[in-house]
């Protein structure tokens, strides 16, 4: 096995990306970054400088402020904060600048695990391995409406996947890195399937693609 290891896992929102890009990390005994986290940082920092969302040059300057070291999961984690970061992941110099942050912390060594929706297009290219992790709408929206839930947040099912659909739909068509399936990606659908299955199946195609190596 080479001594830099970077496995980079795409899909949409609620697809279970996130969750199995920990357990990999932690099982591979890697870092791991949640690169939405870094959207929503961008959109907090806005929010508390009461800017508004289309404001290009000043989330430009909020993104510059971000530091991918001190992010606050349960903060930024907020729904409303996730609408605001779709918004705001559309802007191609904003992403410019997240994406160089993202890059330098993909480069130390051992390596990493990064998830988010450009990650093995954009981000890390030349990851060795790519996973695209993607489930039907309806679970999706689904889980995310439990999460919610056991956060003590109010959620209403149709709310959440009318919510998951528009930013779909905002990922997907946006001109600056939409997101889509890398040519060389493993395609992982946790429709049916438990995180458990998940990382199975995750830990037996980077394992084959590791002893290869
Ligand atoms: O994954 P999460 O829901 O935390 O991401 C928040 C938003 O940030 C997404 O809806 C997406 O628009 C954006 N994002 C992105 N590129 C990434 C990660 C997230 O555009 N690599």
């Amino acid at each position: 096995m080479s001594e830099q290891l970077i496995i980079a896992i795409d899909g949409p929102a609620a697809s279970g990306k996130g969750t199995l890009a920990r357990r990999l990390a932690a099982h591979y005994r890697l870092r791991h970054l949640d690169t939405g986290l870094s959207y929503r940082a961008v959109a907090a920092e806005m929010i508390a400088r009461g800017l508004p969302f289309d404001d290009e040059a000043g989330a430009l300057e909020c993104a510059r402020t971000i530091d991918l070291g001190d992010l606050d999961r349960e903060t930024l984690s907020r729904h409303e904060i996730g609408e605001a970061a779709s918004r705001v992941a559309i802007m191609p110099e904003v992403r410019r600048a997240v994406v160089e942050l993202q890059q330098a912390f993909a480069e130390k060594p051992p390596g990493a695990v990064l998830d988010g929706r450009d990650i093995g297009t954009v981000v890390c290219p030349d990851a060795a391995v790519k996973l695209y992790v993607s489930a039907a709408p309806e679970e999706r929206a689904r889980r995310r409406t439990e999460e919610i839930l056991s956060r003590g947040e109010a959620a209403d099912f149709q709310a959440v996947l009318e919510d998951l659909k528009r930013r779909d739909e905002r990922d997907l068509n946006r001109t600056e890195s939409p997101l889509r399936v890398a040519d060389d990606a493993h395609i992982l659908d946790t429709t049916d399937i438990g995180i458990d299955a998940a990382f199975q199946a995750a830990r037996e195609i980077i394992d084959t693609i590791v002893d290869r190596s």
